[in-house]
């Protein structure tokens, strides 16, 4: 673990206590032996603490205490495109952010985004550290007064979850584990789940309400099912408030083009629509292969809701303010309409300008017709709704993004 942060550890050490500024020669005083020996002995016993307190492993810092008025975050997975982006609304909106990531998947480059236009101390700080490692955790929560958590990290591609399913319940159930148990040892009592419409599988009945029974279909979907499964029964003690936010497929980047989306090229075979899109706009793959054109849909090409990740932070700040003890709010996040792939193609193709081959293919192993949200839970409770629901306009914000930045945070 390295914590990286910007802030200078204040030494409690004075320069007034250094015997140097008591003026024990004066021999005109000429003071009695015995006090003499008591004061330089009390004098040795106070450097003595003034030193074990400055070098000991806690250093007070803006973040090691709670301060009135001020909500500190821990954003789990903060150097990932979620997280980054919910990082940055949380700074905007005067929160204190620690984010903790291992980089597995997440970007420094974000980071150094935030840590440039938040440089001021007890804003931001970035600790290195794998949230597997339950010791870690453990003194990443001792040393920091957190008052809530946005739990991001994870890993979060459906195909390699089928291919590398341990991967999933190890780095999505069990170290959501690892910090429900951090939480509770440090009463940390506010929690915000990052879930996925990846839990309800593929139900019958469209829309998806928050009731839709859920049936994962891939270990992606039932590793989030079962973090969520913890997190109900761990809710249940006193003081806790959790809100499980189900989001739908997560599109677009910053509108000021501070941030955007940034895969590890090695991951791009499991990638997303989104990023295949930019991919095959810039030349990095030939075009677009489209699993499957024989669905029951209105074109025969898979519907999905997409929704933009600047809406999607919103909700999680919305769901942070009205996170209350005693209660878990479930919500689906998304936009309630559903668009087909071949739509989503077209938009792509007029929001980078450019020729963009497509194939159809076969369809792929565990991809459903038909997704999309019913968002009205969420807008009765949270007063939350999507705003950005063009999906031609947050593809163009994201390429803004993507063209300026080819090598992704890399220079
Ligand atoms: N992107 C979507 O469309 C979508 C949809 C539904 C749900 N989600 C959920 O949103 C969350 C964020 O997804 P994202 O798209 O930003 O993914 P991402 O891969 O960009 O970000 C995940 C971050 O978590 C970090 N991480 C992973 N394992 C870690 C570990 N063991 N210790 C420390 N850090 C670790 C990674 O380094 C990365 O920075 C995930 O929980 C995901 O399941 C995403
Ligand atoms: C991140 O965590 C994984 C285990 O989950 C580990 O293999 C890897 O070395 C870690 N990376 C860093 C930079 O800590
Ligand atoms: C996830 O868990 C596996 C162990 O199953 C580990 O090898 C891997 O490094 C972990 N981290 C990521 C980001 O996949
Ligand atoms: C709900 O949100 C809208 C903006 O999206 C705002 O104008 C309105 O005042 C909010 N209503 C309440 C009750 O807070």
């Amino acid at each position: 673990m390295l914590p990286v942060n910007r802030m200078k550890p204040q030494s409690r050490a004075s320069s007034s206590w250094s015997p140097s500024g008591v003026d024990l020669a004066d021999s005109r005083r000429k003071p009695h032996f015995l006090w003499r020996t008591i004061f330089t002995a009390l004098l040795i016993i106070g450097c003595i603490l003034v030193l074990k307190h400055s070098s000991g492993h806690r250093v007070t810092t803006a973040f090691s205490q709670h301060e009135h008025g001020v909500t500190h975050v821990l954003v789990t997975g903060g150097a990932g495109y979620i997280g980054s982006h919910a990082a940055l609304r949380l700074l905007e909106d005067k929160y204190r952010v620690t984010i903790v990531d291992n980089l597995s998947r997440g970007n420094i480059g974000a980071v150094k985004v935030l840590q440039d236009l938040f440089p001021e101390p007890g804003r931001l700080q970035f600790i290195l550290a794998d949230l597997g490692d339950a010791k870690a955790v453990n003194k990443i929560f001792s040393e920091n007064a957190f008052d809530a958590v946005m739990h991001f990290a994870a890993v979060a591609y459906v195909g390699e979850s089928t291919l590398e399913p341990l991967r999933y319940y190890h780095n999505i159930t069990s170290n959501t584990l690892v910090v429900l148990e951090a939480m509770a040892a440090h009463r940390v009592n506010k929690l915000i789940y990052s879930s996925t419409c990846a839990t309800y599988g593929e139900p019958e009945k469209m829309p998806i309400t928050e009731e839709t029974p859920q049936h994962p279909i891939n270990p992606y979907g039932r590793a989030k099912k079962m973090a969520e499964d913890m997190i109900i029964d761990y809710s249940k003690k006193p003081g806790m408030a959790v809100m499980i936010l189900r989001y739908f497929n997560v599109i677009g980047s910053d509108p000021e083009g501070r941030l955007g989306e940034a895969p590890r090229p090695e991951l791009r075979e499991h990638g997303r629509i989104s990023g295949a899109c930019f991919d095959a706009a810039l030349g990095i793959i030939p075009g677009l292969k489209v699993r499957g054109s024989d669905y029951e849909t209105a074109d025969k090409t898979c519907v999905r809701d997409y929704i933009d990740v600047t809406d999607l932070v919103d909700a999680h700040v919305k769901a942070l303010h009205h996170a209350k003890s005693g209660n878990v709010g479930i919500y689906n996040v998304g936009t309630g309409k559903g668009r087909s792939v071949k739509e989503f193609v077209e938009a792509c193709k007029k929001a980078t300008r450019a020729e963009i081959k497509v194939e159809y293919l076969s369809r792929r192993a565990g991809d459903y017709a038909m997704v999309y949200s019913d968002p009205s839970k969420i807008k009765k409770d949270l007063n939350w709704s999507a705003k950005y629901t063009d999906v031609e306009q947050s593809l163009a914000t994201a390429w803004r993004w993507q063209k300026s930045h080819p090598n992704g945070y890399r220079l």
